[in-house]
């Protein structure tokens, strides 16, 4: 059984990178176990710029389990928190450390409760995927502290039962969700596409148009695009399956043009399934068009795409360039159009992956 004294405590720190899909996940075929309606393919970004950091304890001390998020207690009781403490809790391995006289069997973390703190290093539940982040991260740390043995792919199923996104933070480089066959839900599963050494060239520029909170969050979103949208089972059953094959062959080629085409096309359906959703969703603004006209003038002066756009669910700019000489050019003329300092226009910009080109400091 456990140490003697209730004095210890055992910790885990983890990172995990926010991701943004190039081919969008929107709309469940089962809420509980979030099982989507189609595969989407993601990139996932540099952690130093767009990432969780959680570090979970436990402690026979601990009477309850409590989470902190950005320096906030919130609560654990929502079902998701719960699946994955549930889902982790059955996997967890025996401990021992025999210094300090701990001993933890398999059924003691059934009665052992955690604290968990985590911190985003930006916008939280402002359309940067923090979701993602966060359960990717509260995953990984707690799998680690319980001893779980499971490999990425099976964590991605617990993952995914925090937020779906989630389950695509697991792997770095480019990352496929398959929306799987089962009920169960086991192989509706994050697998990695090409490790993040792969096109390492890309660079990513994320374009903070607001990191306020969004009014309607992901899941009720894509809640309301299910029940009232008729775009978005086209989308889904038609549109997906053929672009998830032809973005899988642009990233495997590095073909930019079509990872370019592909991207912004799915961008833009996935707003018009949010337009087509009664009572319309708009979780892009007037600043989101006006960057979506330049990338566009500026591709057809180039005469083939160099530069791709993509919007998740807020209005917050993520645009990939091919290279650093690309990136750096419309990064000078977004500067142009939005000088950092003014209110309300674009104040700040990340650059991620692998190329740290400029950056200022998040509102
Ligand atoms: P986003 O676009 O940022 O992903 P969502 O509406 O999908 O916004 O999700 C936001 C929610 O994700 C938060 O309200 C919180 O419940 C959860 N979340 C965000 N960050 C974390 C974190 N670091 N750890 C755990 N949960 C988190
Ligand atoms: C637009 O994963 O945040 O970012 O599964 O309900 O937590 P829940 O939703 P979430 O939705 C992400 C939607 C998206 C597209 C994507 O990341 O694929
Ligand atoms: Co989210």
């Amino acid at each position: 059984m456990m140490g003697e004294s209730k004095n210890w405590i055992l910790m885990a720190t983890a990172r995990a990178p926010t991701n943004i899909a190039v081919i969008k996940y929107w709309g469940k075929r089962d809420e509980a176990l979030i099982l989507p309606i189609n595969d989407s393919i993601s990139v996932t970004l540099d952690p130093d710029h767009l990432s969780a950091t959680t570090t979970v304890a436990v402690s026979p001390s601990f009477e309850k389990d409590r989470m902190w998020l950005n320096g906030k207690e919130v609560s654990l009781s929502g079902g998701r928190y719960q699946n994955c403490l549930r889902e982790l809790r059955n996997r967890a391995g025996e401990y021992t450390d025999e210094n300090k006289g701990i001993h933890i069997e398999k059924y003691d973390w059934n009665t052992l409760h955690v604290h968990i703190a985590s911190y985003n290093n930006f916008p939280t539940a402002a359309g940067l995927a923090s979701s993602a982040a966060g359960f990717a991260c509260l995953v990984f740390s707690l799998a680690k502290l319980m001893n779980v043995k499971e490999d990425l792919s099976q964590l991605s199923t617990i993952a995914r039962q925090g937020s779906g996104s989630a389950c695509r933070s697991l792997y770095g480089g480019f990352v496929k969700w398959t929306m799987g066959n089962e009920m169960s839900g086991s192989d509706s599963i994050a697998v990695q596409l090409a490790n993040e050494t792969h096109w390492d060239d890309l660079v990513i520029i994320v374009a903070v148009v607001s990191s306020r909170q969004k009014e309607t969050s992901s899941t009720s979103g894509m809640r309301e695009s299910v029940e009232t949208s008729s775009l978005i089972q086209h989308r889904a059953k038609v549109v997906v399956p053929s672009r998830i094959l032809q973005m899988e062959q642009a990233i495997r080629n590095k073909d930019f043009s079509s990872f370019a085409r592909l991207t912004c096309a799915d961008s833009n359906q996935f707003h018009a399934v949010c337009l087509d959703t009664s009572p319309p969703i708009l979780y892009m603004n007037d600043t989101s068009h006006r960057i979506i006209s330049i990338v566009e003038r500026w591709n057809r002066h180039e005469g083939t795409p160099t530069v791709a756009y993509t919007f998740d669910a807020g209005p917050n700019a993520v645009i990939v360039a091919p290279n650093q000489k690309v990136a750096m050019d419309l990064l000078q003329r977004l500067l142009f159009y939005f000088p950092p300092a003014r209110d309300n226009e674009l104040s700040s910009y990340v650059l991620g992956d692998k190329k740290i080109l400029h950056e200022f400091g998040l509102e």
